[in-house]
């Protein structure tokens, strides 16, 4: 089984690479934000919720991701392996995952960071927010905050992966064919 962590601050990237690699790969995409735009689309009780977090780029709490989780392991129970975008996010998350997918007898095979630098994010960030209606890219100061988030709580899961043995860096800058081939060659080597 083939399980991927995608990871990197808000831009870097994560859902384009995951799109192109759960096809190569045959991979269940479990992205985190997809997730809570679907439920704040449907105005579930967890959209409602999530959605005063996301607006202000604040993290959901931890509990409500973790359970969305367990739902989507759950139904694609037999998946020849997933890519995890946006999850986990803090280290909580990372040990819980870990845990969840022991008792399942399967492992995270490895962690991959997209590195881009602070600029190139927000003008991607921006781009975007003249194309779609995201809420959370609409404001520079929301996306700046979201970036402020990634630094103040979520880099440190690099060290979880770190210690773990399992963490690798790609450069995030080029096309997305280059960064693709970035990717697939390190899991190449770890499959
Ligand atoms: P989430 O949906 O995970 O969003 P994010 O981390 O902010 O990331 P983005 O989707 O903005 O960027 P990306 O890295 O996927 O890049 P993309 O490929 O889209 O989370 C949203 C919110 O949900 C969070 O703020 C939080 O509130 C909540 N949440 C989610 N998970 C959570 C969790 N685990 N715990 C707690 N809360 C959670 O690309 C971005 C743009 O750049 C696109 O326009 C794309 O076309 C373009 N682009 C991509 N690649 C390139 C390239 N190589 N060159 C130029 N442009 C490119």
């Amino acid at each position: 089984m083939l399980n991927i962590v995608i990871f990197g601050p808000p831009g870097s990237g994560k859902g384009t690479q995951s799109e192109k690699l759960i096809k190569k790969y045959n991979l269940i995409h479990l992205s985190t934000g997809d997730i809570l735009r679907n439920a704040i689309a449907k105005k579930t009780p967890l959209g409602i919720m999530a959605k005063e977090y996301m607006d202000k780029g604040e993290l959901v709490p931890d509990k409500d991701v973790i359970q969305m989780v367990i739902n989507k392991l759950d139904k694609y129970e037999g998946a020849t392996g997933f890519i995890f975008d946006g999850f986990p996010r803090t280290n909580n998350q990372a040990e819980f995952l870990k845990n969840l997918l022991k008792e399942r007898n399967i492992e995270i095979t490895v962690m991959i960071t997209l590195d881009v630098n602070h600029d190139e994010l927000l003008k991607r960030l921006i781009n975007r927010s003249k194309e779609t209606d995201r809420s959370d890219d609409k404001d520079v100061s929301i996306i700046e905050n979201r970036i402020n988030v990634y630094n103040k709580q979520t880099a440190s899961v690099i060290e979880f992966y770190k210690k773990e043995n399992k963490y690798q860096s790609v450069d995030g800058i080029g096309t997305v064919d280059e960064i693709f081939e970035r990717i697939c060659k390190i899991i190449d080597k770890h499959k």
